[in-house]
């Protein structure tokens, strides 16, 4: 893995707030100036706004909060493992399924190959929003991953909820919503069966404190800060929190399934009752949202009725 020591010292030393001159940090850390302007371009192009002013040196355009290593080993021990540079937290854990222990979790500041479903690109600058994976063993096997990831949308925005941010939707099949906007986006993915047992990573990216000018998204976005109070969006404590979230959630699943889940889902559907299309390969039906069934499926109703509709292959968007 590349040694990204100095970089990430720098952006300790910027995030405590004010200036911090190239020669300040480059004695600091021991290497000179040019170096120190060469691994800002590199910080930059992490997705963080860093301005420079004459005789005063570099300054961040927004405040940031890092992640801390003991304050999450304090909650978590050796479950939950935090490496800031990565290409995806998803392909992290799925690369070592074999050794690693229900619950593990890989949560990171920046991923230079974040991704969604079907491969598309998940958007992940440095230090602004939370990208979390989970290793879970489901022993119902693979046929069951579909309502478990139902289940842990479900979970999350009733998590936020209870922290006073309130708002916040489901779009069928894992995303978060707000105001008609992608807040984040769940991604579970699996890595085969041992015996009946599925090896699962769930990944979720979750926007807190996107900076403005952000390139790459193809779809209108949101970001937490637009919902919660500052004193909700300490990252940390919304990291544990959403970690013992998971746990909780995906431990009940294998308990109860979707039993009692239709209810809280449709209470939280963006689209229920509202004009959607969904998009199924090559062939799009229009119809209006009916929320979804104890399968997990989406409910579509047209003129032949209400139909249902489930499979990784299915796309939902609204229609105005
Ligand atoms: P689907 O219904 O098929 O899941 P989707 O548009 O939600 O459709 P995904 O593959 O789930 O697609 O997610 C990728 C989408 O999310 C892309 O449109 C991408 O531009 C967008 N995206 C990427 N990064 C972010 C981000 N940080 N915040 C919000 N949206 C993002
Ligand atoms: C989607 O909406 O398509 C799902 C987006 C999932 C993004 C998260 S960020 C953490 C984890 N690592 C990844 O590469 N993807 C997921």
């Amino acid at each position: 893995m590349k040694d990204h020591s100095i970089k990430l010292s720098i952006l300790r030393a910027l995030a405590q707030g004010g200036f911090h001159s190239g020669e300040e940090l480059g004695e600091k850390l021991g290497v000179s100036r040019a170096a120190i302007s060469k691994h800002i371009k590199g910080i930059q192009s992490w997705g963080v706004d860093i301005y420079r002013v004459q005789g005063k040196g570099y300054q961040l355009a927004q405040p940031m909060q890092l992640l801390d290593e003991h304050v999450l080993s304090k909650q978590f021990d050796r479950l939950v493992e935090l490496i800031p540079v990565i290409d995806s937290t998803n392909q992290y854990l799925l690369n070592k399924v074999d050794s690693l222990e229900c619950g593990a979790v890989c949560l990171a500041e920046y991923q230079s190959a974040g991704r969604g479903r079907r491969g598309r690109e998940w958007v992940s600058p440095f230090g602004a929003n939370l990208y979390m994976s989970m290793f879970w063993r489901l022993d119902a096997g693979m046929a069951a991953a579909m309502g478990l990831s139902l289940v842990v949308g479900v979970a999350v925005v009733e998590a936020l909820e209870e922290l006073g941010m309130h708002g916040v939707k489901l779009k069928w099949p894992n995303d978060l919503y707000y105001q008609d906007r992608k807040l984040a986006g769940i991604l579970v993915e699996m890595s085969g069966q041992a015996g009946g047992a599925a090896s699962l990573v769930i990944g979720m990216g979750m926007n807190l404190m996107m900076p403005e000018r952000v390139d790459g998204i193809t779809q209108p976005w949101a970001s937490l800060n637009e919902v919660a109070r500052p004193h909700n969006l300490d990252r940390n404590q919304l990291a544990i929190t959403l970690i013992k979230t998971l746990h909780q959630a995906l431990s009940d699943y294998e308990l109860k399934g979707m039993q009692g889940f239709v209810e809280r889902w449709n209470r939280l559907d963006n689209f229920l009752g509202r004009p959607i299309k969904l998009i199924i390969g090559p062939r799009e039906i229009s119809g209006l949202c009916r929320g979804i069934n104890e399968q997990g499926a989406v409910l579509l109703e047209t003129e032949r009725g209400i139909e249902s509709f489930i499979g990784g292959e299915i796309s939902l968007r609204g229609r105005s």
